[in-house]
């Protein structure tokens, strides 16, 4: 087969954002020790964002332990937000000092960061001068990208030059709406940033762009393998002779060498990729898998394909039954039925079933549908939820809802002067709290209160009772920040005796990795080590794990196993429930990267599975809830 680059750009990816940060740090560190054997400085330029966290977490570890020193180091970071104050919590220069500068030894003069209390007429020499320091000190000898889900690098907006030089930005709706939530809310965020330019940055010496998490693979596609234009401004980077992206699986995915490997190289043929192949190449030609035609095998890379496993027919008729039989009205198994080609078994009939839902709306906005089937049909279900999501909960919500507790003393004749203390202290507090500060003890665990209120209310609109609703408040979460703390032994603890004492036949758990606060990875990974903990326990040789994808992307066609139908009426039933999230509805405090609201998002996605199965040629349902089974 002809052989086909796609990627316009070097790129290296790695199975996590972790072996990539390392891989990333210690050309860093090579660099560092190179320019110290020389004499030299090593002239750096640093991004910030969620990115290269632990790209500095390394090479903070490197100076520890060893030995990594930064004292022939000079920094010079892209960008700063305009205004912007150096301590407060959304500035650069805040986030350097606490992710690198103040764990290793670099001399204070040596970093550079852009001013954001500058007035405006300084701003153009401030700008030019920035670049004077770069050119004084040798130009940079390597630059660290992040990718904006816009394609900017630094904040060159999409439209920038690939002439543009260091200057001040407007930043575009993309940006802002991503940025909204370290601000506590869109209005908060600064209309522009000083940015280095993109001229600047393609002088540096060597280039490196990271990007993790699915939310990024749709860009990165782009950038890499698309044409350089201006409204991507990171396919400039294609000009570059020294450029690499650096990328995690999920980042890849779109890349052609993920989406049609066939395309490039010679690949296994087994299930799997027989699957992706047909199911792709139907999609590409708009034709349902069983009109697809040996020329259209041919005709599409896929001749490879049909020579080792015969005719069309075939592989249709078997990529069509696969499909086929992904499809069940019965999540929980279906009583006293052959199950030999269905997602789930038959027994027991009655299972037992954990629902983690990491913050307390997952569950219903990703399975709602499917939770409610496993109800209807007689399964006992239980829903642990796994963080308070107390962050995103409105300030003056937890106003109402205190004063509520103040009135409803008052008319039920109920003295209790500490909860007219807790409403008055939280007036007090919310009236004068500064932009993203900290909540109080209280008023966070009010937040908390309504969340949790709102969670309870879901499970009794589909029908379980209390007693099978677990609220785990995972302490990693509870940090009143957007930043939240690692995963520790309590977290795990708590995961592990719930699965431990329900002893579930299902386990359902958020699979969703696009997730952009990060909590759902957090809250997989807890559970995922709780059932390695579990592992050796006997009813876990009974325990299947379902994945489900959330509020922010859906699995591949070619990767769902169990497909859950809906009706019209179970869509419009799980919109009521989605429903009860009040504090979640009509602008929330962390919209996310998406404006719709939570129910738009989960019933647009669950009728693009539907169409797609159809698309392919299967039944037309309404909507899909889509999982995949986790083999641990
Ligand atoms: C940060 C910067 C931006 C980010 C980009 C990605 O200094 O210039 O270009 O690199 O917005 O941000 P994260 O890494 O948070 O996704």
């Amino acid at each position: 087969m002809q052989q086909l680059s796609y990627e316009r750009i070097p790129t290296s990816v790695y199975g996590t954002a972790d072996e990539a940060s390392a891989a990333v740090a210690n050309e860093i560190a090579a660099l560092i020790r190179q320019k110290q054997q020389d004499g030299k400085p090593a002239v750096l330029g640093l991004a910030t964002g969620s990115s290269p966290k632990k790209v500095y977490a390394e090479l903070i570890r490197l100076h520890r332990k060893e030995g990594l020193s930064f004292q022939n180091v000079i920094t010079f970071n892209l960008d700063e937000y305009y205004p912007m104050q150096p301590d407060a919590l959304q500035s650069y220069v805040r986030f350097m000092k606490e992710f690198l500068f103040d764990h290793v030894d670099i001399p204070v003069q040596n970093y550079h960061i852009p001013d954001g209390t500058l007035s405006m007429e300084k701003i153009r020499e401030y700008c030019l001068d920035y670049e004077k320091q770069m050119e004084l000190h040798g130009g940079l000898d390597f630059q660290l990208l992040g990718i904006g889900r816009n394609g900017h690098i630094g904040f060159n907006e999409p439209g920038s030059h690939e002439n543009s030089r260091t200057r001040l930005m407007t930043l575009d709706q993309t940006t802002r709406v991503d940025a909204a939530m370290d601000f506590g809310g869109l209005s908060k965020v600064p209309r522009r940033a000083i940015t280095m330019g993109v001229l600047p940055i393609l002088q540096a010496k060597r280039v490196v762009l990271i990007a993790w998490g699915e939310h990024k693979a749709g860009i990165i596609k782009q950038a890499v393998e698309g044409p350089v234009v201006e409204s991507v401004p990171a396919s400039y980077l294609q000009g570059h002779h020294n450029v690499s992206v650096v990328l995690d699986e999920s980042a890849a995915s779109e890349l052609t060498s993920r989406k049609a490997p066939w395309l490039i190289d010679d690949v296994v043929w087994d299930r799997a990729m027989i699957k992706k192949a047909v199911a792709n190449l139907a999609l590409i030609l708009g034709k349902p898998v069983l009109k697809l035609t040996n020329k259209d095998y041919n005709d599409y890379g896929l001749s490879d394909l049909l020579a080792q496993h015969g005719q069309a027919y075939d592989l249709n008729i078997d990529v069509f039954n696969w499909l086929q039989h992904t499809i069940t009205g019965w999540p929980g198994g279906k009583p006293n039925a052959d199950d030999t080609n269905r997602p789930e078994r038959a027994d027991p009939v009655k299972k037992r079933c954990l629902i983690f839902s990491p913050h307390p709306d997952d569950d219903i906005i990703s399975m709602g549908g499917t939770f409610q089937r496993l109800v209807d049909q007689g399964h006992e279900v239980h829903v642990a939820y796994q963080t308070s999501g107390n962050i995103a909960v409105a300030d003056d919500e937890a106003l109402r809802f205190a004063d509520f507790v103040v009135d409803f003393n008052d008319r039920f004749n109920i003295t209790s002067p500490q909860a007219d203390k807790i409403f008055r202290d939280a007036a007090r507090f919310l009236r004068t709290k500064k932009d993203s500060e900290k909540d109080t003890d209280a008023v966070r665990y009010i937040k908390g209160l309504i969340r949790k209120g709102e969670a309870k209310n879901t499970c009794r609109f589909v029908g379980i009772p209390m007693e099978n609703v677990h609220f785990l408040t995972m302490p990693f979460y509870e940090t009143g920040l957007v930043q939240k703390k690692p995963l520790g032994e309590e977290d795990y603890q708590l995961v592990t005796d719930l699965i431990d004492k329900i002893k579930p036949h299902q386990v359902y758990a958020a699979g969703d990795l696009a997730d952009p606060h990060g909590t759902h990875k957090v809250c997989l990974d807890a559970v995922m080590e709780a059932l390695r903990r579990l592992k050796a326990k006997d009813f876990m040789k009974d325990c299947w794990v379902w994945l489900y994808k959330g509020a922010w992307a859906e699995w591949d066609i070619d990767q769902i196993e169990m497909a859950v139908p809906m009706s019209p009426d179970q869509v419009m039933k799980k919109r009521l429930g989605i429903f009860k999230h009040q504090s979640q509805k009509d602008g929330v405090v962390f919209q996310g990267t998406d404006e719709r609201e939570f129910w738009q998002r989960a019933e647009d996605r669950n009728r693009k599975t539907a169409e797609l199965y159809n698309k392919l040629g299967l039944a037309e349902y309404a909507a899909m809830e889509a999982f995949v089974r986790w083999k641990f």
